[in-house]
C-alpha cells in the first residue's frame, strides 16, 4: 500500500511511510521527524530545553492549523512558527520567506523547517513547492509538504504540474479520505529518509522485541514509525479501492471536481448577485452573495446566515471562511457523485436566499 503511494506521488522507493487517521496526524508525524532530524541534539533524550539556540519553522499564513498544533505538541512553541504572507494568489510570498529567514539567521536563530502546502484549505492555493525545496536545501532545512488535499492532484496528468516539487519533500503528509475518495479515517506520511523516521519513534520494550518467527516476526513494525501501537487495518480499504478502480480513475475524478469548481466559479462570475472572492486553482470556490449598497459588515452577517440556511434547508453543505475580511461561502468539491446541475441549483438557491434576506434589510444598515 505504502509502495503504491510512493509510486503514485513520485517519491523514492526507499522512503518510509505510515498510514494514520488523518491529515492532522500525518502532519504531526512529519514535523516530529523534522524536529529530531534537524535540531542538532538528542531531542528525544534532552527535550527542547536543551536547544543551544532558538529554532524557526516557516509556513504561509494560509497553512493549516494542524501544523501549528503539531509545533505546539512537539514543544517547539508557537512563536518559532513563522507565518509568511501570501500573494494575491494565496500562495507563499517567496521574497518575504527569504527575508524572514535572513533576519532569523542574522539574529542567531536556526531555521529548521519550511512547510509548503499543496492546496490550502481556504482557497486550494499551492505554494511554489520547487522553489521551497531549493530554499530548504540552501539552508539545510527540512522540507515538509502538507498535501492533505493537493497531493493526490498528482494522479491527474492535467493537474500534476500544480504540485510539481512536492516529490522533493523530506516528508509529505496527505489524506486518502479527501481526494482519495476513501471513507474516514485514512491519511499517510511519507518520509524520504527511513532512518530519520524510525529514529524519531522507535522504542523496543521487552514485550515488543522482534523475533525471527511467530507473531513477533517481520522487520517492518509500523509502531516504530509513529505514535500508535495497536492500529486498525486502514490499508485494506485503500488497497481495495486502488485494485478495483486504479489510480488513473482517482486522477480523472479529481480533474472532474476541478472542472466542476471552474464551472461553479463561472456561474458565480456570471451572476450579478454573487461575487467570487478568490482565484480557483483547484477544487475550492469561495464566493458570497452581494447586494448594492450593503456594506461588508452586513454582507458578512448576511452570508453567514445564508450558509446556515443552505445547510438547514438541506440544499447544500458548503463551509464558511473569511478572506481579507470578507465572509465567504466555501465549496470544497470532492464528491465523485457531484454533477454540474448541483452547482446550478446551489447558485440559484444562494441568490434566492440572499434576495429574501436583503428584502428584510432595515434601512439603517444600508451604506
Ligand atoms: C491543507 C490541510 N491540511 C491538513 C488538514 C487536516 O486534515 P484532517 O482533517 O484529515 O486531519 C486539512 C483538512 O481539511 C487540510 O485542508
Amino acid at each position: 500500500m505504502i509502495d503504491w503511494c510512493k509510486e503514485m506521488l513520485g517519491f523514492p522507493a526507499g522512503a518510509s511511510g505510515l498510514l494514520v487517521s488523518g491529515g492532522s496526524m500525518a502532519n504531526l508525524v512529519g514535523l516530529a521527524v523534522a524536529r529530531s532530524a534537524t535540531v542538532g541534539f538528542e531531542v528525544r533524550d534532552e527535550g527542547m530545553q536543551a536547544a543551544p539556540q532558538a529554532i524557526a519553522l516557516y509556513g504561509s499564513t494560509e497553512m493549516h492549523s494542524s501544523l501549528q498544533r503539531a509545533v505546539e505538541i512537539l514543544g517547539m512553541g508557537n512563536r518559532s512558527l513563522r507565518h509568511i504572507p501570501v500573494g494575491d494568489d494565496y500562495a507563499m510570498d517567496l521574497r518575504a520567506l527569504r527575508e524572514t529567514i535572513a533576519q532569523d539567521v542574522a539574529s542567531g536563530i536556526k531555521p529548521i523547517c519550511v512547510i509548503g502546502t499543496a492546496a490550502t484549505t481556504n482557497t486550494g492555493a499551492t505554494d511554489p513547492l520547487a522553489e521551497l525545496a531549493e530554499i530548504a536545501q540552501q539552508h539545510a532545512m527540512w522540507f515538509h509538504v502538507d498535501g492533505a488535499f493537493g497531493a493526490l492532484a498528482a494522479l491527474s496528468p492535467e493537474l500534476r504540474p500544480i504540485v510539481d516539487g512536492m516529490e522533493r519533500a523530506d516528508s509529505l503528509a496527505f489524506d486518502l479520505h479527501k481526494w482519495g475518495y476513501q471513507p474516514f479515517e485514512v491519511a499517510c506520511t511519507l518520509v524520504r529518509e527511513p532512518k530519520a523516521h524510525k529514529d524519531t519513534f522507535a522504542l523496543t520494550p521487552d514485550y515488543l522485541r522482534h523475533a525471527t518467527r511467530g507473531t513477533a516476526g517481520g522487520d517492518l513494525w509500523f509502531t516504530e514509525y509513529g505514535i500508535q501501537l495497536t492500529r486498525g487495518f486502514r490499508a485494506l480499504k485503500v488497497w481495495m479501492a486502488l485494485k478495483v478502480h486504479g489510480a488513473d480513475k482517482l486522477g480523472r475524478l479529481a480533474y472532474q471536481n476541478v472542472d466542476q469548481a471552474r464551472y461553479l466559479a463561472w456561474l458565480v462570475t456570471e451572476s450579478p448577485h454573487l461575487e467570487l472572492l478568490a482565484p480557483v486553482p483547484l477544487n475550492v470556490v469561495c464566493f458570497r452573495f452581494r447586494h448594492a449598497g450593503v456594506d461588508d459588515d452586513r454582507l458578512n452577517a448576511l452570508n453567514e446566515e445564508l450558509l446556515i440556511q443552505l445547510q438547514e434547508q438541506g440544499i447544500a453543505v458548503p463551509s464558511g471562511t473569511t478572506l481579507h475580511g470578507k465572509y465567504a461561502l466555501r465549496c470544497a468539491i470532492t464528491n465523485h457523485r457531484s454533477r454540474r446541475e448541483d452547482f446550478e441549483i446551489l447558485v440559484r438557491e444562494c441568490v434566492r436566499l440572499g434576495e429574501a434576506l436583503t428584502a428584510g434589510e432595515p434601512a439603517g444598515h444600508q451604506a
